[in-house]
């Protein structure tokens, strides 16, 4: 019996293992290498304008609901995609339509982002 249940458990991680990327999913260590001052700054004048409110379907800032599953991506995707634009419910402009930013600046203000719900 002991070992159905260590060969269910250890087929669960395996199937797991190889669903996720192991390097997905954001954590804190992730957003330990952003500059959160500077991500308040630029988050201030260059994505509050959508995120606060949730303007045009934009998950807002501090609702734990709007981002839970974004952070399956890891945090290299939400930056990139945050560099890149994306459109699928709503539309993200490219750098928040600020074309002067960074990809520092950018991956700063996501971080700013990410502190406030994780
Ligand atoms: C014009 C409005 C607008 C501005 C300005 C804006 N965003 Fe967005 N953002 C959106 C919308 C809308 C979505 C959701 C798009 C969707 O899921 O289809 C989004 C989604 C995101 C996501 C989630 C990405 C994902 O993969 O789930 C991140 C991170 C993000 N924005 C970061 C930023 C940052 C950083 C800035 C400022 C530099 C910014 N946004 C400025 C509208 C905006």
């Amino acid at each position: 019996m002991g070992r159905i249940i260590s060969a269910l458990t250890l087929s669960a991680v395996f199937v797991l293992s190889l669903g996720l990327d192991a390097h997905a999913e954001v954590t804190a260590a992730d957003i330990a290498k952003y500059d959160l001052t500077n991500g308040q700054s630029v988050y201030n004048t260059s994505c509050a304008a959508c995120h606060t409110n949730g303007i045009l379907k934009a998950p807002k800032t501090g609702a734990q609901a709007d981002w839970t599953a974004r952070f399956a991506q890891g945090m290299n995707t939400l930056v990139k995609k945050s560099i890149d634009g994306y459109t699928a419910e709503g539309n993200m402009p490219a750098r928040g339509g600020n074309p002067d930013l960074t990809d520092k600046q950018v991956g700063d203000a996501v971080a700013y982002m990410v502190k406030q719900v994780l």
